[in-house]
């Protein structure tokens, strides 16, 4: 058997039941929204990279130094033999957690996104021969359905993703991670903490504008799968810290009036100028909100690291 396999267990076409329903659902709400996983086309995830490297995003980075200092004290605690990760884009972090677990016999990314999977399957074979590689295209929130691979599994949610589900979905999404789990398996989730406002919110609206374009994308995504005829000039991206509920919202604000046709859907969606569409939050944590988030699901945090600037957190929950 060829070492990487790619699974699809999402609609081909992209046009798919979910995509009609979430803009359905959201251009018709008030106020209107469209979920952050439809920003991850082949374009979008290309931006995403792009975004961990700037200046002003200091997410990856500071995961990356946990990852870089913990991975063997991970690996020793796990002994993970499968290591399942969910929205696991260009796995480039988690070479680092790869190359420490020195049993491991198969890695399983799970993303909606094609691309970024084909991709970083095929790098970490070239670099980890003997690596079984079973990537799913499939949604994490979703009921999913994992390969027979051999235990103890460690399942990785990395790079503060976990905070783009609002609070009722995090609890089920934590609840479903917690059913896939068996004795001796372990959940390594990765939560950026609350800090600085002016920091928070420059590393989403960054100088050079690829935050923007990158939010701007979910646009061109419904243009070309739906047939709509947003213009991206129309809208200005936004970014803002609700303090209330501690996260970041990205929002697309019309500039002007204007109504946006979605002929698949055969919707005509009305702007007023200024109205804003909000596209993603991106919740931060505390530790104890992180235990008692973990502790609701059946989960129990057993390690918690954080970068030397204590910007970003690393939680490890083993399962008895
Ligand atoms: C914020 S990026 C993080 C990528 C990578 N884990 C990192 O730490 O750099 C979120 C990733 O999750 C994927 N994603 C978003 N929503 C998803 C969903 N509902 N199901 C599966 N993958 C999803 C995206 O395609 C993207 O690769």
């Amino acid at each position: 058997m060829s070492p990487f396999l790619l699974t699809r267990t999402l609609p081909e076409d992209a046009t798919g039941a979910a995509l009609r329903a979430d803009v359905r659902r959201g251009l018709t709400s008030a106020p209107k929204t469209l979920p952050p996983k439809w920003f991850y086309d082949a374009h979008g995830s290309d931006l995403f990279e792009q975004i961990t490297a700037l200046p002003e995003y200091y997410p990856t980075r500071a995961e990356r130094e946990i990852l870089v200092d913990r991975s063997a004290e991970i690996a020793a605690v796990t002994g993970a033999r499968t290591l399942v990760e969910l929205g696991s884009g260009s796995s480039e972090k988690t070479r680092h957690l790869i190359a420490a677990l020195t049993d491991l016999d198969t890695y399983v990314p799970v993303d909606v996104s094609e691309s970024a999977l084909s991709q970083a399957g095929h790098a970490l074979i070239a670099e980890r021969p003997g690596l079984r590689v079973h990537a799913l295209i499939a949604d994490f929130t979703a009921a999913l359905a994992l390969p027979e691979t051999p235990g103890p599994r460690l399942v990785a949610f990395l790079g503060g993703t976990i905070g783009n589900l609002p609070p009722v979905e995090r609890a089920a999404f934590l609840a479903s991670i917690r059913a896939l789990l068996s004795p001796g398996d372990a959940l390594l989730l990765g939560a950026d903490l609350v800090k600085e406002e002016g920091v928070l919110v420059r590393a989403y609206d960054d100088a050079a504008g690829v935050t923007a374009a990158f939010n701007k994308n979910v646009l061109t995504v419904v243009n070309r799968e739906l047939g709509a005829d947003f213009e991206a000039d129309a809208f200005d991206h936004v970014a803002l810290w609700d303090a209330e509920h501690e996260w970041i919202e990205m929002r697309l604000r019309s500039r002007v009036g204007q109504t946006v046709k979605v002929p698949a859907l055969g919707l005509a969606v009305d702007f007023a100028a200024g109205e804003e569409l909000r596209t993603e939050i991106s919740a931060k944590f505390r530790k104890e909100g992180v235990r008692a988030e973990l502790a609701s699901a059946g989960l129990e945090l057993s390690h918690w690291w954080t970068d030397a600037e204590g910007r970003f957190a690393l939680s490890l929950s083993t399962c008895r």
